[in-house]
């Protein structure tokens, strides 16, 4: 049987996921707006592409704009905007001469909440064809993507756009030719990171940010300049903190060009509240320079090839996700021995770099909010998680650096704020130079941790907080930076 759709209905019973359909507080729509008018007090026409029930056009109605809402389904409500009834990517494509030839569309103003769900691949896949067309560098990957850069290509100089939309694309490596399409067009004012109970009311968990853009005249596109500032403000712990924030306006204001990683080894991640001392290790070494990082075996179907114990046939161990386990994890299942034969007969069975299986080493979280790594033993196997083998005498000091909260912090909150951590993530961590003293003292603590947790014993907290005295002391953070990290990781879950 297949899996039930799940429905999320809302008070006119429209299923909420099929369309995208998530309201913006007012509280939000107001900050865009103030923000988009102390920008540009002067601008008279606003554009929202997908004005559901005019959520986000109330304040620039009020303030005397004159608003046009566009959306692909009529929730008939039409009292700040005029509306017409369109699918904002059709209107894009057919004003893309007029852009060409005036720069932009007439709009001073640009505000939007734009769709995004788990449904929206039905619309995506159903215009493949001409949306690749349309988003030929962007892709095709979701639409809140296509209509950020669509937006982005609307506007004309001078133009104000206020976005509240999911946050996955800052840190995606998919989404890096959106990251540096937006950069190098617009200046960035503002980007704050949202809570993430903010849409809890209406049963979603998503993670978003506000975005306050003006798009460059054609001269300025794609040069650094070093006067412009972006407000950050990472993510609050709930909606409350954060209006208290938007209203006393306590963002911090950070030089637009030191906000997003701009090493060759890394992808332009956008940086949101990241401090400079931590921004600095990106400079340094890294894991891959040092160490071995490389995935393992892709089964296709967990559910059919692996066995909770070990069983006839099935008696070779299988790490795939630590999560949050630390320092020492069982196997997260057992494989048939016969599992070669199977990657060469069935096709979606997969086995990369099968000369390192069975080998030592370390296996790193791939799924979830925490991050964590484990001993593997000799004569293991290994998914497609992160896997660190060939470590020799520096097993046991990079367990723990693994394991510490700074690494915490340098996967969840600079890396990478979407779920799956692949193993190219986890090899472009920042390598601090640590002294031979130093990595003793990691070593013996990840060994004492491994033992007690292999006899059973629960985690001591009093591990990763001696880890972090050492991992500390060697980075040289200054102690805000410290306590900025600790904040982090003490609330992973509404913090990332
Ligand atoms: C996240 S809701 C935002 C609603 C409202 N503007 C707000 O901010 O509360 C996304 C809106 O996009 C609309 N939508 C979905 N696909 C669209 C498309 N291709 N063109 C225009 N609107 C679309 C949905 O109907 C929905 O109203």
């Amino acid at each position: 049987m297949g899996r039930q759709q799940k429905l999320v209905m809302d008070a006119d019973g429209l299923d909420k996921r099929s369309l995208g359909y998530y309201s913006t507080p007012a509280f939000v729509a107001e900050y865009l707006t103030g923000r988009m008018l102390e920008e540009k007090p002067d601008g008279h026409r606003v554009l929202d592409p997908c004005v559901g029930r005019e959520e986000m056009v109330i304040s620039f109605a009020q303030a005397g704009k004159d608003v046009l809402g566009l959306d692909i389904f009529d929730y008939g409500h039409h009292g700040a905007a005029a509306f017409v009834q369109q699918d904002f990517l059709q209107y894009y494509a057919k004003r893309r001469d007029q852009i060409k030839e005036h720069g932009g569309l007439e709009f001073d103003y640009y505000i939007a909440n734009p769709p995004y769900n788990c449904h929206e691949s039905g619309y995506i896949r159903d215009n493949k064809r001409s949306l690749q067309a349309l988003f030929p560098d962007i892709g095709t990957l979701n639409m809140y993507s296509m209509f950020l850069a669509a937006l982005v290509h609307c506007a004309k100089p001078g133009a104000m756009l206020g976005i509240i939309t999911s946050d996955s694309f800052l840190t995606s490596r998919m989404h890096s030719p959106l990251r540096q399409f937006v950069q190098e067009r617009c200046h960035i004012h503002d980007l704050l990171l949202c809570p993430t109970d903010l849409f809890h009311g209406q049963q979603a968990d998503v993670r978003t940010c506000l975005m306050v853009l003006e798009k460059l005249t054609p001269r300025e596109q794609g040069l650094v300049n070093g006067r412009r500032m972006t407000r950050t403000m990472g993510r609050p712990l709930n909606s409350e903190s954060f209006a208290r924030a938007l209203r006393d306006r306590t963002q911090r204001e950070v030089p637009e060009r030191v906000f997003s990683l701009t090493d060759v080894r890394d992808h332009g991640e956008w940086l949101v509240d990241c401090p400079a001392s931590i921004r600095h290790l990106f400079q340094g070494q890294r894991l891959a320079d040092e160490f071995r990082c490389l995935t393992g075996i892709s089964t296709g179907s967990d559910r059919k090839y692996l066995r909770a114990k070990p069983e006839a046939q099935w008696t070779l161990p299988f790490y795939k996700n630590p999560g949050k386990r630390r320092f020492y994890a069982a196997p997260d299942g057992y494989l048939p021995e016969n599992f070669l034969e199977l990657a060469r007969t069935v096709p979606n069975f997969l086995v990369r770099n099968q000369r390192y299986l069975f080998r030592e080493g370390i296996a790193c979280s791939s799924m979830g909010v925490a991050f964590g790594a484990c001993y593997r033993p000799q004569g293991a196997l290994f998914g497609v998680n992160a896997n660190f083998v060939d470590l020799g005498d520096d097993l046991w000091w990079l367990l723990a650096y693994l394991n510490s909260s700074l690494v915490t912090y340098l996967v969840r909150g600079v890396l990478l704020r979407s779920n799956m951590i692949t193993s190219g993530y986890v090899s472009r961590i920042p390598l601090l130079p640590l002294s031979a003293d130093a990595k003793r003292t990691l070593a013996a603590l990840a060994h004492v941790e491994y033992e007690r947790c292999r006899q059973g014993a629960a985690a001591d907290a009093g591990i990763v907080a001696a880890v972090n005295a050492v991992v500390y002391r060697e980075a040289g953070l200054p102690p805000e930076d410290i306590q900025h990290v600790q904040e982090f990781c003490g609330d992973l879950l509404r913090r990332t």
